[in-house]
Order: structure tokens, then sequence, then C-alpha cells
């Protein structure tokens, strides 16, 4: 069952956390230095900032990449034993930093405190010849953590302690993402509710859309979902848990290798994804691929649109209709070995919902992709 209950604004000011934006999403990787060139290489991201041991860090390297609003931070331990560490060897490559941007992360990391979060990082201020960053931070699920990032007084490159990262020789072309869309976490059994409450409890969102296990299943696979939105809309963040079916599902199998709950994918927008899909592929990226019988019922499906249907067919470019107006998106495959996080790539054309139409579409094609790794059983 699809429900809609939010108005469009919400009044603001009755929010008790207003959130301005995604501010950055943070990955720990095995090797930060070569996953920044993949994004760069691949995804069309910009240098942009680096931490490490030139700026006086010891146990770790950051490397920070651009494009438009999107901030990725890529970050190695340089030792053994580390937290950093630690969280590779359990989870592999992921997120472990989805950072929202705020006017005073000290009340938004006391009002979370207040309503029951579980502390990350208490708020600290953080300073260097341009200014300072007040940052805080608290759990969400799994060990994955918000950080609220108060930046209103600070004109320097990314955070205090980084120093932009110039590499005058190799600036691939960016590939038109432009900002996050949103971010989904897949949680265990039985435990959507639980978070889709700590996201209302805590951080004041509301349930904008459920998804039941009759809306998103194949013959062999099913899962729930509910979008979590916040005040003003520009946060997003669905959240996913297993349903019975006959196999696995492919929530199973990520928290099976993440060995936790964590981010699932990151959607970024785009303003036309025929252009930048066909740029990503050019370059490396790997997108999940629906039967080509999937566009022979699309136009009755969906109406007239302004893209010719011959380009989406070709790259594979999913497409669906709501009340509002249509969106146009695809999804890439995992971006690490283990089948965890994966990339959405979205345009939206008046439609704010998630691509309903295309669910059976598509988790039959991750089905094909987990038959392939023998974990579809
Ligand atoms: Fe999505």
């Amino acid at each position: 069952m699809e429900t809609s209950t939010l108005p469009k604004n919400t009044n603001t000011s009755e929010d008790f956390m207003p959130i301005n934006g995604t501010d950055y999403v943070e990955l720990y990787v095995g090797n930060s230095k070569q996953a920044a060139h993949y994004y760069k290489s691949a995804f069309g991201f910009q240098s942009y900032a680096q931490a490490g041991l030139e700026t006086g860090l010891k146990d770790r390297e950051s490397y920070v990449v651009v494009q438009d609003k999107i901030r990725l931070v890529l970050t190695s331990p340089l030792k053994s034993g580390t937290e950093i560490g630690k969280h590779i060897d359990k989870h592999g490559d992921g997120v472990k930093v989805v950072a929202l941007w705020v006017d005073d992360a000290t009340i938004a990391y006391n009002n979370a405190m207040e309503r029951g979060a579980k502390s990350y990082m208490e708020p600290q201020v953080e300073e260097d010849k341009d200014g300072q960053v007040v940052r805080a931070g608290i759990y969400t699920y799994g060990e994955t953590v918000h950080i609220f990032v108060e930046r209103k007084d600070y004109n320097g490159t990314f955070l205090p302690g980084f120093k932009k990262w110039e590499t005058p020789d190799y600036n691939p072309e960016p590939t038109g993402l432009k900002f996050v869309d949103h971010m989904v976490g897949n949680v265990g059994w039985n435990k959507m509710n639980h978070w889709v409450k700590f996201y209302e409890d805590v951080l004041g969102f509301k349930n904008i859309l459920s998804f039941d296990d009759k809306d998103i299943s194949t013959e062999y696979t099913a899962l729930m979902s509910k979008v979590m939105s916040n005040g003003n809309g520009r946060i997003k963040f669905p959240i996913n848990e297993p349903a019975e079916g006959q196999k696995k599902s492919q929530v199973e199998e990520y928290l099976d290798f993440y060995e936790d709950e964590g981010v699932q994918h990151i959607a970024v927008a785009t303003d036309n994804i025929i252009q930048t899909v066909r740029d990503l592929r050019s370059r490396g990226v790997e997108f999940l691929r629906v039967p080509a019988t999937y566009y022979d019922a699309v136009t009755d499906r969906v109406g007239k649109i302004d893209e010719d249907i011959a380009p989406l067919k070709e790259l594979g470019i999913l497409v669906d209709r709501d009340d509002e107006g249509y969106l146009l998106q695809i999804f890439t495959k995992p971006v690490e070995p283990r089948p965890t996080m994966f990339f959405e790539i979205i345009q939206r054309k008046g439609a704010q919902s998630f691509g309903k139409g295309n669910f059976k579409a598509l988790f039959e094609a991750i089905e094909r992709e987990q038959e392939l790794r023998g974990t579809l059983h």
C-alpha cells in the first residue's frame, strides 16, 4: 500500500530540527587515494580537499571530492587497530557518516540527545585561520552516524584541518551530478518501524511514503520500505527491511555481506540523465539492466514524456510517473567487492516519489545478479 501523508511544505516554524541539506557523505574505504581516483575518473568528481600525514594526522588519510553540491569524503587508516580499520574489516568499504548541514550544531545535538539519540561525538569547535566549524554527532542504524555541521563562520576548504587538494594534471570533466536526492538505509528484520520512530522522535522527520511487501515483491523476494523526510523535504531517507519471500532478498544479502545495518544506496540527481548515464558508462560505471521488453510497455504505463524511448532503452534508464509528474532513474551495480552499497542516478520531472512502478523490473534485475553471485537461495 502506498500512502502519501505529508503536505508539500511542512511549516518549518514548528521544525525543532531545521536542516539545510546534506553536508557531506564520508565513506571508510580500504584505499582512499585510489577511491578518490575512481570517483574522479568514473563519476566525474573534482579534487577538493585532503587531510593526513601532511596536515598533521597520524592515524588516517582523507580525500574529499566534490561535484556541484555533493561532497564525498574517502577515509582510510594509516595503521592497524583503528576504529576506521575495524569498520572496514567488518563491513568492507561503506558509508560511515551522513553529515547534515545545520545552522547550530550544538542545538541540533542537544535536541537529538534530549529525544533519545545515542551520542557519537559531543559538540566540538574546530578552528583554523579561515574561521570555525562546529560539529557534533549521533548514531543511527548499524554503525552509521549523523554528524551535524555548522559552518556559518567558515570560509576555508571543507573543514579546519583540511588543505586544498590540487591535481593540476588530472581533472576529468564532471558528469552532471548535482546533489544528493535521497539516501537509503537497510535495516534488520522487524527493525523498520524502530528506525521510522527514531527519525520521527529524534530528528522530527515525517513518514511520507510507505511500501509493503506487496508493492515490492517478485515471484521470489520481497522487502518493505518507508520514506522519512525532514520538515523542508531536503533530506529524504527511505528505510528498507527484508520481508519473507521464497528466496533471499537483496536486503538480506546486504545485511549478510555488510554484517550490519547500513547505507544501501546514495541517489544523486542530474538535469540530463541520458547525457550523465552515457558519460558514466563510457567511464566504466556499471549499471543494472532490465530486459528490453521493459520498454515495450513503458509509454502505455507512463504516458508521454519529453525524452525519446530509444536512448532510454539503449542505456537502460527506467521511467515512472506519479500524480505530480515523472522521474527517470537507473541503479549502478555495487561499487565495492561485497554486494552492498551502490548509487542511483535520478532525474525528477515533477515526480516526488521513488519509482514504485519500476520496483518489480528492478528487483528481478537484482535477482539475476544475485543468481550470478550464488546468493539467491
Ligand atoms: Fe532510491
